[in-house]
């Protein structure tokens, strides 16, 4: 029976939060790592909105607190986010990877580059990258008519228009030579980056294992890419507004200085990985429940006939007008949120709920546990677009739903991916019938959730 956090006086003592005794000396260990996403789920359902795990035993019995309750979201994310820093297992491995930018960097630090990257990411700037997304969008609309009649991998042709449409943004015109390197690294680096987090004594990164000779490979690579535009940006600067280009001029409002090669180039790693497979998600599972909805699809097509009337050059308004189409990204977003989880290191010791969370652990807030909360989600495993509309959006609580995180980390990127979501959706639908299989996508838990495998759709062109 699960323990409701609000039925504990808070004057009460903190209460050691229960949760699930896993395995002798594994604790939850491998129920986590052969099930992240049905173990958390399973564990709210039992014990309630704050949970303790245990991973492994004796001196290196690890805890971790997951919080499920909205109230506990918005205090963890938000109200107490200065005890809530990224220094936890995903987020160290991260900063391995990719650098300290804006989504790994804390402190000062974290502060001076959100002044300087703010102001690349206003409404008015990223919606000047509507037109370069509908291109995109066309591009593909056109590339499926070759497999009308027959069957796309919706996984594979939005992992490609989505790094197309976020390597445009970066990069403009130049995108091109680095997409094959980007394809081919980022996969393979962000799995490593979440297997050693998730394992509790990795090997070290300066043993010549073949993994670890890969990893560095790889990641040389990717650098390699990036470095060579960044040089060749400064020795030319291009023609426009990519993002390359606004990063290589933004000024620390405090100071007037700028950022070096290597802050531009932690940027631009963090904008490819946090901006591409996530929307690609998002995407990807929009299309296969529209598929498996054929009414729904049905609306959402109606709604984009009469908003785009056949025009393959949406406006902002017009974008803005696509509001079932925005209701059934978002609920599929509910279903499958990209960022399944956030996770935090909590510095000093916290109340929550009326349960005690020791300094020196890590708490996560969990988008797929939550988003299903029997308590905010009537039926929760049901697709149901007609749960964003404004008037019941409204009525439930903040953080019942938090695909982009909140507080001051909150994603920076949301507008550009709805944006681009919208784009795409309504396209590909306003041009082709899709149907999908019956049942549910196998899963991947990277840092960002993805499907596992091809998730195959047969389409029609209208
Ligand atoms: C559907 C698409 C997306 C989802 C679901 C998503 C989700 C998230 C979430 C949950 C966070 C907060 C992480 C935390 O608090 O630990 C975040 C942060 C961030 N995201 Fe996104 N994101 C998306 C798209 C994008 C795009 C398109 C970009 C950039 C072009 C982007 C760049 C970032 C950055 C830089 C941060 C760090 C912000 C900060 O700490 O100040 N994201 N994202």
């Amino acid at each position: 029976m699960a323990v409701s956090t609000e039925q504990i006086a808070q004057t009460d003592a903190p209460r050691t939060a229960p949760g699930p005794k896993g395995a002798p000396f594994l604790g939850s260990a491998l129920d986590l790592k052969n099930d992240l996403l049905g173990t958390t789920h399973r564990a709210m359902l039992e014990f309630g909105d704050v949970v303790r795990f245990t991973v492994g035993a004796g001196r290196f019995q690890e805890e971790a607190f997951g919080v499920f309750h909205p109230d506990h979201i918005q205090h963890v994310l938000a109200g107490n986010s200065s005890n809530y820093v990224k220094d936890d297992g995903v987020y160290t491995e991260l900063r391995h990877l990719l650098g300290d930018g804006l989504l790994t960097s804390e402190g000062d630090d974290w502060k001076r580059q959100k002044r300087m990257i703010q102001p690349i990411f206003t409404h008015r700037r990223v919606a000047s990258y509507v037109p370069m997304m509908a291109a995109e969008a066309t591009g593909a609309v056109e590339r499926w008519s070759g497999s009308a009649g027959s069957s796309v991998d919706l996984n594979d042709e939005m992992a490609r228009l989505t790094l197309s449409v976020v390597g445009r943004a970066l990069f403009g015109a130049d995108v091109e030579g680095a997409v094959p390197v980007i394809r081919r690294t980022v996969p393979f680096l962000s799995e490593r980056a979440i297997q050693r987090a998730i394992f509790p004594l990795p090997v070290p990164e300066n043993w010549p294992t073949p993994a670890n000779r890969k990893a560095l490979k790889y990641q040389q690579a990717l650098y390699d890419v990036v470095d060579e535009l960044i040089a060749a940006r400064r020795a030319k600067p291009a023609e426009g507004e990519d993002l390359l280009g606004l990063l290589l001029q933004a000024t620390d409002p405090e100071n007037g200085s700028g950022l070096d090669d290597k802050e531009v180039r932690d940027q631009v790693l963090i904008f490819l990985l946090a901006g591409h497979e996530t929307t690609a998600t998002s995407l990807t599972f929009t299309l296969h429940l529209l598929g498996q909805h054929p009414q729904i699809q049905e609306n959402l097509r109606t709604e984009v006939d009469r908003v785009l009337q056949g025009r393959t050059d949406p406006s902002l308004e017009d974008i803005m007008n696509l509001r079932y189409t925005t209701m059934v990204i978002k609920e599929a977003m509910r279903l499958y949120p990209a960022a399944y989880g956030i996770p935090r290191f909590c510095k000093n010791g916290d109340t929550i709920g009326g349960y005690n969370i020791p300094a020196g652990h890590s708490v996560f807030t969990s988008t797929w546990a939550t988003h299903r909360h029997p308590k905010f989600w009537d039926d929760p495993e049901r697709f149901d677009p007609e749960r964003f509309t404004p008037e019941r959006e409204k009525a439930r609580p903040r953080y019942a739903y938090f695909p982009f995180g909140g507080g001051p980390r909150a994603c920076i990127g949301q507008y550009f991916s709805m944006l681009e979501a919208a784009v795409i959706t309504a396209m590909l639908i306003g041009n082709y019938r899709i149907t999908t299989p019956e049942g549910p996508v196998k899963l991947f838990t990277g840092i960002t959730l993805r499907p596992q495998g091809a998730v195959p759709a047969r389409i029609e062109r209208r």
